[in-house]
């Protein structure tokens, strides 16, 4: 029946999925170790700033989960993230530098949580409320993502924060902008038609202000050249 090769075909489909997922390379943190030298001239120094195409702080990584770290490589690999130094550091990562690479910055977070950054002036209480919906995801205070693959967001600096909320509403420009419809169904509406922001942009500092003075595992950790 008709019925049945479809849903033996959907099962399989599922199977392979499965077994891609197993197949995701293990990290050896300390081979991540040795090959970290291209990125800690940007994520090794506290309060560095990006200056293309805007200028922001480069996101804390130490202390990110690992499963995170490797989709979002992947994401500037493949484009889906347009950010073009990422984009053009991610582009010379094997799957096995990318999963050692992740391992290392995850233990690098362990032991000792930085200072959240403080809120210049509270977040009115009807804001924190529509923020509900975000930790179904992002979890309990923004840290404990309830998918290893989704990023721990307690602690981040705000500014990056800022620029990475406003990236899942930009579609269409080379430079800048993340494809990602799961955050851009967060930020953009769409009814009849037409696209309209979920949140003003002076909501969404506020949102990343909020969301940088929590406390969470995320830091910068500093790092001479090599060892
Ligand atoms: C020239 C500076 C620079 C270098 C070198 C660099 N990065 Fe980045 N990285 C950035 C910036 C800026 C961003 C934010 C990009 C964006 O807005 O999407 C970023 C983003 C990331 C993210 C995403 C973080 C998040 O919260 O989504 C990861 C993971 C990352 N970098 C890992 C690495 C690794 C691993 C290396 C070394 C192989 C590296 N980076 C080298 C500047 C740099
Ligand atoms: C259905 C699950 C889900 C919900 C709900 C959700 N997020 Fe996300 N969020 C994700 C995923 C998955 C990513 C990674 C997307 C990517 O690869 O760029 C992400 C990424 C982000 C990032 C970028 C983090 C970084 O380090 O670059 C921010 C900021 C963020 N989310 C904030 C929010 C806020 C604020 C809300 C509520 C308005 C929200 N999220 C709701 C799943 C979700």
């Amino acid at each position: 029946m008709m019925k049945k090769a479809l849903l033996t075909l959907i099962a399989l489909a599922g199977a392979c999925t499965f077994t891609q997922a197993q197949d995701a390379k293990a990290g050896d943190a300390k081979a991540g170790a040795g090959k970290a030298a291209m990125c800690i001239g940007c994520h090794g120094i506290i309060g560095y700033q990006a200056t293309f195409p805007e200028v922001y702080k480069v996101p804390k990584i130490a202390g990110q989960g690992a499963k995170y770290i490797v989709a979002s490589l992947q994401a500037y690999q493949k484009g889906d993230r347009k950010h073009p130094t990422m984009r053009g550091i991610s582009a010379s990562l094997t799957e096995q530098d990318m999963a050692d690479l992740a391992a290392f910055y995850e233990q690098q977070g362990q032991g000792g949580a930085a200072a959240p950054e403080q809120l210049a002036k509270p977040v009115p209480d009807a804001l924190k409320d529509r923020l509900a919906a975000c930790t179904a995801c992002h979890g309990a205070n923004f840290s404990k993502p309830i998918d290893p693959a989704y990023p721990r967001l307690a602690g981040q600096h705000a500014d990056y924060l800022y620029a990475a909320l406003r990236s899942y509403e930009t579609d269409g420009n080379p430079h800048v902008g993340r494809s990602n419809a799961v955050m851009r169904s967060q930020v953009i509406q769409e009814a009849d038609g037409k696209k309209k922001p979920t949140f003003q942009n002076a909501e969404l500092k506020q949102v990343a202000a909020y969301l940088a003075s929590l406390p969470g595992d995320l830091k910068t950790v500093p790092q001479a050249r090599m060892r």
